[in-house]
């Protein structure tokens, strides 16, 4: 863990104390410890133990180059959602061969991006339902190429109570993937189309999830079905299967305990757990000789960032204390779109104070602005650390009430390799008074 207390009550992030920081930064500001996201991607490519495989780093989650970079430099491949994120992959330097496109909708620009990106088009266009393919087939045709494709099969598992409903894909009533019952058509569609070339099978079913149980049931029918084609002879042009991302991290684990000690959270999976359950349903299916790809986002980067924000102010009512400040869901969007909990603590403790319940809520004029109860110093402190907010954190963030997008800060070697700034207000006043006048 990246985050820890020291012994005089300092929060420090890889080594470096916010205190200090927050000093010479604007708030919000999302600060990440690049050296221990690296040390998540290698411990994942290193839990696949030489079998082949690709880490796809689902860059939705975290897409900053100075991220991008150090997880793709660790062994990381990427999996992208529009043709934006292929572009900044490419300009990250990430190999063509490397990127998987995922996405339910993609334009037909996008498509021809990918087919068009390096000289064979981009590793696999991941087909989401049998509908695309004759439009990812059409694109190809016209630009005179192949394009390598995966089928993104919705697995239609029962996903009730694995996660919050906003971020589970692999049941009946998500729009996301090929029906488990369509995928042999589809098949049959692609390798009756001469523009495509079937290189692999994906599923993935949902985000945060807290046990490995639907991730295996997941890959089990995966896997079951890529066995069936096989045994008719079919789908023989296969590098791949691919059971997606949704690695949990856990939001609830301890606070960082003061003296530096790691709190180590006892009920979660780690990355490799679910490397390892998968690599076992693989075999049972006798699909060992095809590469395993994952999809992984949150797990490598959420743990190893916080949104720094200063207190404004305190309220207190007759039944209720307020402690408002200066990051709002315009910063940090999961609290409200998925009732999230996030811990929040100070940076700096006397490590004795009285601590009170403290309702932490946000400028932003809507009541869903809340990030919930929290145990905080009866005399507030200056500013908080919003934990675990290196993933689909600043991402979402958005300019909603006129507030502008948090800065983001890149720790390297116990110090601030980069930071962005913030953007003043100025082109958005004049952007929104220009807008239909
Ligand atoms: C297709 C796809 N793959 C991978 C991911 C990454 O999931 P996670 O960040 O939970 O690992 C997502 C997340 O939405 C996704 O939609």
């Amino acid at each position: 863990m990246s985050i820890v207390r020291d012994r005089t009550g300092l929060l420090r992030i890889g080594g470096l104390s916010l205190s200090e920081l927050v000093r010479e930064m604007n708030t919000p500001a999302y600060v990440y410890d690049v050296d221990a996201m690296t040390a998540a991607a290698r411990a994942l490519e290193a839990s696949f133990g030489g079998a082949p495989h690709l880490v796809a780093y689902a860059m939705k989650a975290n897409s900053a180059g100075g991220v991008v970079r150090a997880l793709t430099g660790a062994g990381c491949g990427v999996d992208i959602v529009s043709g934006a994120e292929l572009r900044l992959a490419r300009a990250c330097d990430v190999p063509p061969e490397r990127i998987v496109f995922s996405g339910v909708a993609k334009d037909d620009a996008e498509i021809d991006l990918a087919i068009g990106t390096g000289p064979h088009g981009i590793g696999a266009i991941q087909i989401e339902s049998v509908e695309e393919v004759a439009r990812v087939a059409a694109r190809a045709r016209s630009l005179g190429r192949t394009a390598r494709v995966s089928l993104r099969v919705n697995p239609s598992v029962d996903l009730t109570g694995a996660t919050h409903k906003n971020i589970a894909t692999g049941h009946d009533a998500a729009k996301f993937g090929v029906p488990r019952e369509d995928a042999p058509r589809a098949v049959a569609l692609v390798e009756q189309s001469p523009e495509l070339r079937l290189v692999g099978m994906s599923a993935h079913a949902g985000s945060q999830f807290r046990s490995t149980s639907p991730y295996v049931e997941t890959a089990r029918v995966l896997f079951g079905l890529v066995r069936g084609l096989r045994d008719e002879g079919r789908a023989r042009s296969l590098a791949y299967v691919n059971s997606g991302g949704g690695f949990g991290i856990d939001y609830a684990a301890p606070p960082p305990l003061p003296g530096g000690d790691v709190a180590t959270s006892t009920s979660n999976p780690w990355p490799a757990d679910f490397v390892q359950a998968a690599q076992a349903e693989q075999r049972a299916a006798g699909l060992d000789d095809l590469a395993l790809y994952v999809e992984p986002g949150r797990s490598l980067v959420a743990p190893h960032g916080v949104l720094l924000a200063r207190v404004l102010q305190p309220k207190v009512a007759a039944r209720r204390r307020w402690l408002m400040i200066d990051a709002g869901m315009n910063d940090l969007l999961r609290p409200a779109l998925y009732q999230a909990r996030h811990r929040i603590v100070p940076i700096q403790s006397t490590l004795t104070e009285e601590t009170t319940s403290w309702r932490v809520v946000g400028p932003v004029c809507e009541s869903s602005d809340d990030f919930g109860d929290h145990d905080l110093p009866l005399d507030p402190p200056r500013e908080v650390a919003i934990l675990d907010a290196g993933g689909y954190g600043y991402v979402m963030a958005n300019v909603y009430n006129g507030r502008q997008l948090p800065v983001e800060v890149f720790v390297h070697d116990g110090r601030v390799a980069s930071h962005t700034v913030r953007v003043d207000t100025d082109a958005w006043v004049a952007e929104r008074a220009r807008a239909g006048a």
